[in-house]
């Protein structure tokens, strides 16, 4: 299902309303969280919702996507500082339910291998956020990715390290691996929300919608996933037929 909406703003309030259904329903839900200019208007809109509403979200459970190889979960560029600023600060979480890659494991393979077990342990992912790359990667599921890997170590694509060199500072180097789940665990979520905005995501969403499924633009997957919503704005959708 494809839903389009006339801004970000209208995106946001449509996710955050999204969330909030799910959360009331399952209160122990596990939610697969990203992050990335796309979500920050989102967990914006979820954070006043939620207090608006005086919802419970301290039974929830969250597994973040992705995480950059070699920082820290203090350094201020990390997911884990991201996901701290954007939204574990602002409402009453259990902390201790929160997962994230840890950037900085000694062994970077087996801590993939380990997170996906945790998850696995917490029955997989009720509802997936996702946005989208400009090469079409989910998480960091870069074009190329086999459809049956797990979570993994990645290199990064020089595309993704171009088009998120905006968060990092002026002269600042950014990673050039991540850890990602996989494209089996975001495919095992039970229900996905793909979100893009803006005219950047105008290119990829029309190929998405042109072609068949294909390991060249990772999130053409979602085509076999029986429970998932592409929700656009205007921009994004802007190239469809
Ligand atoms: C982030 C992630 C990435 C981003 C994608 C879009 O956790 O998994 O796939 O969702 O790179 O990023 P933005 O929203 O910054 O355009």
């Amino acid at each position: 299902m494809i839903q389009i909406f006339s801004d970000p703003s209208a995106v946001a309030e449509y996710v955050s309303e999204a969330l909030i259904a799910k959360i009331r329903s399952k209160p122990e839900a596990v939610l697969g969280l990203a992050t990335g200019g796309t979500m920050e208007p989102i967990y914006a809109r979820f954070i006043d919702q939620a207090r608006q509403s005086g919802l419970d979200v301290s039974r929830l459970t969250s597994f973040n996507l992705d995480e950059y190889v070699g920082l820290s979960a203090d350094h201020p560029k990390s997911y884990s500082v991201y996901m701290r600023e954007h939204l574990f600060r602002h409402l009453a979480f259990d902390a201790s339910r929160l997962h994230l890659l840890n950037g900085l494991a000694r062994d970077s393979v087996a801590h993939c291998q380990a997170y996906a077990a945790k998850l696995q342990g917490y029955g997989g992912i009720d509802l997936q956020l996702l946005g989208v790359g400009g090469n079409g990667h989910i998480g960091f599921n870069e074009p190329g990715t086999a459809f049956d890997r797990p979570c993994h170590v990645v290199k990064l694509a020089e595309q993704t390290r171009i088009d998120n060199r905006r968060f990092f500072a002026a002269g600042a180097v950014v990673p050039e691996s991540a850890m990602t789940l996989g494209l089996v665990e975001i495919m095992a979520a039970r229900e996905i929300l793909l979100v893009a905005t803006g005219e950047s995501k105008a290119e990829i969403v029309a190929e998405w919608y042109r072609r068949d499924v294909t390991e060249e633009i990772p999130f053409t997957i979602l085509k076999r996933h029986p429970q998932t919503t592409m929700i656009l704005d205007e921009a994004a959708a802007s190239l469809l037929p």
